[in-house]
């Protein structure tokens, strides 16, 4: 049995949903371990396609168990909409979907500030979903955060409420020129959601290190992507959590040791949704085609995504950070018409020849991109099977991207239905 962590590599949007929904059929649990409703995982199964912002993506393989960990920060009424949603398509989450009691509550007041502070920010924005993921996880590490644990209980909800809303009322009134959040109907609504939700609480860590000593499998499903972590990612164009594999670790309750393998998620080509640093974005008219036939439309907001060539920099990296054993490619087939298709391999800095993302993000605003040219394959790759069936330019690209990230492509994914994925070896 073993414990798999799977990561963006990229910006998000690599294609997680679909890679975790085909590794499911090994696991046990399926697990998220950080970010929140900001996240869109797509799960195509025959006719029907399925997004989802906070339930695992394993939730479509009945009898598998599915786990919110503490490190998720939850928007309720989006949890409740999700599971009606599911209802209504004949998934049922009753005794399989978990939600950790130590997990943060998103509030109303979250995302009012997100959505102040975007405003404010102007041109210098971070392009954020606006869904009160960083002010909740700014209230989690300031310690006046109001947990799972703390809704069910009435007398402690009543006090944490009063004091935040005390003191952030003063700042959307007084500072935000912004009105103010009632008390009565935060509590009365918020008391609503813990009830509907009670039947799902549980302690994240005690439940998968008990199943994992009865030889359970997990699998701890990565949202956002490495570009994106708060510690590694192009900061402050990141998300407010670590979405690197290290992530799981505290974003659960488990133990390094517990992991096994961990599973990199890359797309043949670049996206990333929102603003910051990208370093091979295509200028506009030339990214049409990429947007178009990978259908490039933000999952949770609907915001076209910006698209580039594939960039080894990035990858080479979150295959460091990551500890990443494996790399499931996604979307091969996108590139399928491309005549010539560019690979960065290293980045000019200031006149200087650059390997590694640097840290100074005025540095990466001004890296240009040093391209390999190969040439494309002109073949439909959307119904390939085995790696023998690829066009020998294409088993050339992916040749030439394990060479340069260092990490071995073991899943190849060709459309966004379930079946259209095949394993290397
Ligand atoms: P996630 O956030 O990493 O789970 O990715 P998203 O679901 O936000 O975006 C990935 C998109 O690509 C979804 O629309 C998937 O259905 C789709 N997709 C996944 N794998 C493939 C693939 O191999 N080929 C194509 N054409 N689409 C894919
Ligand atoms: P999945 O899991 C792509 C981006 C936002 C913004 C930045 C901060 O589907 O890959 P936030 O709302 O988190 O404070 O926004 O992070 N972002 C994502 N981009 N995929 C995601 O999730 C994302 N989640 C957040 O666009 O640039
Ligand atoms: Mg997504």
């Amino acid at each position: 049995m073993s414990n798999f962590v799977v990561v963006g590599a990229q910006w998000g949007d690599e294609g997680k949903g679909k890679i975790i929904d085909v590794l499911t059929r090994d696991a046990d649990y399926v697990v998220r371990y950080q970010g929140g409703n900001n996240a869109g995982h797509t799960v195509v199964i025959g006719e029907e396609t399925f997004i989802l912002h906070l339930i695992p993506s394993g939730i479509f393989h009945r009898g598998k168990k599915c786990v919110i960990g503490n490190g998720v920060v939850v928007d309720p009424a989006i949890l409740l909409e999700e599971i009606d949603h599911l209802r209504a398509r004949n998934i049922t989450v009753e005794g399989r979907l978990f939600v950790s009691d130590q997990a943060h509550v998103i509030f109303p007041y979250h995302k009012a500030m997100d959505k102040i502070k975007e405003s404010r920010m102007g041109k210098g924005k971070i392009g954020t979903t606006g869904r009160g993921i960083g002010p909740c996880y700014v209230d989690k590490m300031g310690r006046c955060g109001i947990r799972f644990a703390d809704i069910f209980d009435e007398r402690l909800f009543e006090k944490k409420l009063k004091e935040n809303l005390a003191e952030k009322n003063e700042l959307f009134t007084k500072v935000y020129d912004y009105p103010p959040f009632s008390f009565d109907e935060v509590f009365k609504k918020y008391r609503g959601y813990a009830s509907s939700l009670r039947q799902y609480s549980c302690n994240c860590s005690v439940l998968l290190n008990q199943a994992m000593s009865e030889g359970a499998s997990i699998l701890f499903e990565g949202a956002q992507g490495t570009m994106l972590d708060i510690d590694f990612g192009t900061y402050p164009f990141v998300t407010s959590s670590n979405s690197t594999a290290g992530g799981a670790t505290i974003g659960c309750g488990i133990g390094p040791t517990k992991i096994d393998q961990v599973i990199g998620v890359v797309k043949a080509y670049t996206t990333r949704v929102g603003e910051g640093p990208f370093p091979t974005e295509l200028a506009a008219s030339d990214m049409e085609f990429l947007r178009e036939k990978g259908r490039e439309f933000g999952a949770t907001t609907g915001r076209p995504r910006r698209c580039g060539w594939f960039d080894a920099v990035v990858v080479r990296y979150a295959a460091m950070v990551n500890g990443m054993n494996f790399v499931a490619l996604t979307k091969l087939d996108v590139l399928d018409e491309m005549k010539k298709i560019q690979i960065c391999v290293g980045y000019t800095i200031r006149g200087r020849r650059v390997d590694v993302i640097p840290s100074d993000i005025e540095l990466l605003w001004e890296a240009q991109p040093v391209y390999e040219e190969m040439d494309g394959w002109l073949q439909d790759t959307s119904n390939v099977n085995s790696f023998d069936m690829l066009p020998g330019k294409c088993k050339e690209y992916l040749g030439r991207i394990e060479e340069l990230v260092g990490v071995k492509i073991s899943m190849i994914s060709v459309g966004s239905e379930r079946t259209q994925i095949f394993m290397v070896d």
